[in-house]
């Protein structure tokens, strides 16, 4: 039986290694799952129906890792990515799990943790380019702060910037077809992080000598973290050509990093989140891959893992088919209208126009202000298309 919710290879969908691998330890008490070396964590992606993988440096070989270890665990990652076909999309490097970094990486106070975190990033770019990812995640989970005296930021966002201008040589140097995308939390696992949001990572991109190599990698819950609209930044993204990556998964609400399978928490943000990425590929403006960053909750045992995984992707393909409904629709599209939606796509001022037209003028402002905007209609038959009613 055919199943067009099935993933297939021109979905694109990837996942972090440690995603599925994930043990599921937390503050409250260990793992409830075996570790998961990273070429199970392929084997099993790949048979699920995934395209693709990220992997940081320390999902697949241990931080202290000798030369031998090393190259062992990477043969074995290699092998299993050789025989199943799974691409590695994306690759970045963990700079928050051992104790050196427990003030952050690239923002450290300490000078010498600082370059220690350059070369460790520099050395998985090396394996990065020799596996074929096009895209470097940077997350910093650690570059931050508990308490204000703590962290000189405009020093910290130099120090930032001098790292990503280092980076951004090296790959040059290098000649490696990779772009970084940087990826804003709020807090967790340090009280306030730098970047903290997708506007903080665009402003700070600007910054940049090599700019043109920095987008950014937004993440469903970490806005939400925020209360801010995932959607709407996606496509803010998208307007200024940074959507580099996404991580899709799902949060409810303002509270901890949930990283719930993606379609779970906030369902209408979730729709919302596929019609922007959606826009953004038939626009030509996003390529990569679709990637889940979940965590398959505690309660859950291997075959939970899997099952939450292959749910990711059926979400994604279930909402695609409800958005691509909703903006086929002849009533939405006549809804769109009455809402005025379409306007906003022509200039305010027409050609040739200049401020001093603007001067003079007269609108009807009373029967401007009494005019609803028709909102209420459009919204509820998105809600139908979500709902599956219509
Ligand atoms: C989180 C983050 C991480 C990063 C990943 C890449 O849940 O806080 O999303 O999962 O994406 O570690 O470095
Ligand atoms: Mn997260
Ligand atoms: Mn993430």
């Amino acid at each position: 039986m055919s199943d067009k919710y099935a993933p297939v290879p021109e979905d694109k969908f990837s996942f972090g290694v440690w995603t599925v691998g994930w043990p599921a330890q937390d503050v409250f008490g260990p793992g409830t799952r075996a570790p998961m070396p990273a070429e199970r964590a392929v084997r099993k992606l790949a048979e699920i129906g995934a395209y693709g993988v990220n992997f940081h440096d320390n999902d697949v070989f241990d931080f202290d890792a000798s030369e031998s270890d090393r190259e062992e665990r990477i043969g074995a990652f290699r092998k299993a990515l050789e025989e199943t076909g799974l691409k590695v999309t994306t690759a970045t490097t963990n700079l928050f799990s051992h104790p050196v970094f427990k003030d952050g990486a690239f923002t450290h106070n300490d000078r010498d943790v600082r370059r220690l975190a350059i070369a460790k990033v520099m050395r998985n770019l090396d394996l990065a380019a020799e596996l074929g990812a096009k895209v470097y995640v940077c997350w910093g989970g650690r570059e931050g702060a508990e308490s204000g005296g703590a962290k000189d930021v405009q020093s910290a966002m130099a120090r930032l910037k001098e790292a990503f201008d280092v980076l951004g040589d090296y790959v040059t140097e290098r000649g490696y077809d990779i772009r970084f995308a940087i990826e804003p939390k709020p807090n967790e696992p340090r009280g306030h992080i730098l970047l903290p949001t997708i506007g903080h990572a665009l402003a700070f991109i600007g910054r940049l000598e090599r700019p043109e190599l920095v987008g950014i990698n937004p993440e469903v819950g970490h806005e939400e973290m925020a209360g801010l609209d995932y959607a709407a930044g996606v496509r803010q993204a998208l307007w200024q050509g940074k959507l580099y990556h996404i991580d899709l998964n799902g949060q409810t609400g303002p509270r901890y990093d949930q990283d719930l399978r993606f379609g779970a928490g906030n369902v209408g943000g979730a729709f919302w989140a596929v019609d922007a990425v959606e826009e953004g590929i038939a626009a030509g403006q996003y390529s990569g891959p679709i990637h889940f960053d979940f965590k398959p909750p505690r309660t859950e045992d291997d075959d939970g893992v899997w099952v939450s995984a292959a749910a990711c992707m059926r979400n994604y393909k279930i909402l695609r088919e409800k958005v691509r409904a909703f903006r086929a629709d002849p009533e939405v599209r006549e809804a769109l209208a009455a809402a005025r939606v379409d306007q906003l796509a022509v200039p305010t001022l027409a050609e040739g126009e200049t401020a001093a037209d603007l001067k003079d003028l007269r609108v009807d402002v009373d029967g401007l202000a009494a005019k609803g905007m028709a909102f209420e209609r459009l919204d509820q038959l998105a809600l139908e298309h979500l709902y599956g009613i219509r």
